[in-house]
């Protein structure tokens, strides 16, 4: 898509006119009967969604009522995602954007995320594909259009990755992909192979791609901006585990297994927010730690009874094949502490439990991060409406973490499933962190408003908000 300022808006263009008062629609040069329509309409209509059908093309009226700014931003970019299906059906090319600049720029962030479409496996895909190619907005500044294009390209970026299944997507792919991702983007990445991760001793990877016929991967990328504002890094850890069957510890295949293929979402909001962040250039120094492996059965994979050696030397009791995000997060967790960082966000796909609680609707939070950098998060979550609910962190939570036979184990008792699994990660860091479970928000079985259906690339925008306000 073709992201652009224009001057001023054309008579020949579809148009979304946004306006806060009545007066300003004189600006749109309706003819006396469209007025009389559209005056009657701004009377009865709450939303003010108002569409007219001209002989050339659309215009969609749309205003705003103040109240909260985060939930008006959301109706924006929703009322972007609708106008994109009606412009794709109308089989349209380009549309224009004119008014308030940061609904201008939420409508279009809604039209953008909304034509994203996953195609590569189809046949006939070219016919597929959506007519909607350009969105103009008046009078945007450089600076937003660069930021709406690079955040909105790092989103997609991340779907795609997420779309892949895993007879293309292996951990090897993942590394690829994040690799060609970084010539694009202008940002470094280094990929650490088996033998490295062997080398290492990174035993909770290692011990969760036993059972795979593929080599694991582990990725680092970097950011790092000459004047970097900040002294000590940024680390985002991401789980990458390119396929969950659950090991040994199997998955059902219906409603379960049959969507793990987004057990890598987390490296993919890391991947997409770096790529973001650099196509930006954010004057920030972001590392993104990307470990990822799939996860399955075999005759060699590890099983439940086995105790693993981890990085960091702690042993864990694995009582659940299926618990395996951890295993690999921790690894990296431990790995990020020789940045010294500044904070360390990890995001994962990590537990059904986060799903239950709270839906696709929000990512589930918690750790050690309080005070003014926890609300900037907290407020980018608002912002960017990947909303953040912090989850409790009692210590009472970790003593059920406890193992008869090993420092850890790496399943809790039948409740609190997200917080244990945030307890266990706890163990392998040392500095100021935050742990995003995504499994909710991650990947929707159907079409939701700009969202779409699949993998989302939840998480990319929030980084992204938040290191641009950090
Ligand atoms: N990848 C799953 C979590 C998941 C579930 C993500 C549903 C997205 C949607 C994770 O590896 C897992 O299987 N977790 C287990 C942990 C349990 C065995 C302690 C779970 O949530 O059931
Ligand atoms: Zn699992
Ligand atoms: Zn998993």
């Amino acid at each position: 898509m073709n992201i652009r300022s224009i001057k001023d808006f054309s008579d020949k263009q579809h148009l979304i006119f946004v306006a806060s008062t009545k007066a300003q629609l004189k600006e749109i040069g309706f003819s006396k009967s469209e007025m009389d329509y559209v005056n009657s309409k701004w009377e009865k209509d709450s939303n003010n969604n108002i569409a007219v059908n001209q002989y050339n093309r659309w215009i969609f009226v749309l205003s705003f009522k103040k109240s909260d700014s985060a939930l008006l931003l959301e109706a924006a970019r929703k009322a972007g995602s609708k106008i994109n299906d009606k412009l794709n059906a109308e089989k349209a090319t380009g549309v224009n954007i004119v008014g308030d600049s940061d609904f201008s720029l939420a409508i279009a962030e809604g039209v953008i995320l909304s034509n994203y479409q996953f195609l590569k496996y189809f046949k006939d895909a070219d016919k597929k594909e959506n007519s909607l190619k350009e969105v103009a907005i008046v009078g945007a500044s450089k600076k937003a259009i660069t930021e709406l294009e690079s955040v909105t390209s790092g989103v997609l970026k991340a779907r795609d990755l997420i779309n892949e299944p895993l007879s293309y997507l292996t951990a090897e792919q993942l590394a690829a992909d994040v690799k060609s991702m970084s010539k694009e983007a202008g940002f470094k990445v280094e990929v650490l192979n088996k033998k490295k991760i062997e080398s290492l001793k990174m035993g909770g990877l290692l011990a969760v791609n036993k059972g795979s016929i593929d080599p694991p991967t582990f990725s680092i990328l970097e950011w790092k901006p000459e004047k970097a504002k900040n002294k000590h890094p940024i680390v985002l850890v991401g789980k990458g585990v390119v396929y969950d069957t659950g090991g040994l510890s199997l998955k059902p295949t219906k409603n379960s297994m049959d969507f793990m293929k987004s057990d890598m979402s987390g490296a993919a909001a890391v991947a997409g927010a770096i790529y973001a962040i650099a196509k930006a250039k954010l004057n920030v120094h972001v590392i993104g730690l990307i470990p990822a492996t799939d996860n399955r059965p075999s005759g060699n994979a590890y099983a439940p009874g086995d105790v693993i050696k981890m990085y960091n030397g702690l042993t864990v009791e694995v009582l659940n094949t299926d618990a395996e995000g951890r295993m690999l997060l921790a690894d990296a967790l431990a790995y990020a502490q020789k940045y010294k960082p500044e904070l360390v966000i990890d995001l994962a796909t990590l537990t059904g439990a986060a799903a239950a609680a709270i839906g696709e609707y929000g990512i589930v939070a918690m750790g050690n991060l309080e005070g003014v950098k926890w609300q900037k998060l907290e407020q980018s979550g608002n912002n960017v409406y990947e909303r953040l609910v912090r989850f409790p962190f009692w210590d009472e939570y970790g003593d059920l973490m406890k193992s008869k036979i090993a420092d850890l184990k790496n399943i809790g008792g039948p409740y609190a499933g997200s917080i244990t699994a945030g307890k266990f990660l706890e163990n392998f860091t040392d500095y100021p962190w935050i742990h995003l479970d995504i499994a909710g928000p991650a990947f929707l079985h159907s079409k939701t408003s700009y969202k779409g259906q699949g993998g989302t690339g939840v998480g990319v925008r929030l980084l992204f908000d938040f290191i641009k306000n950090n």
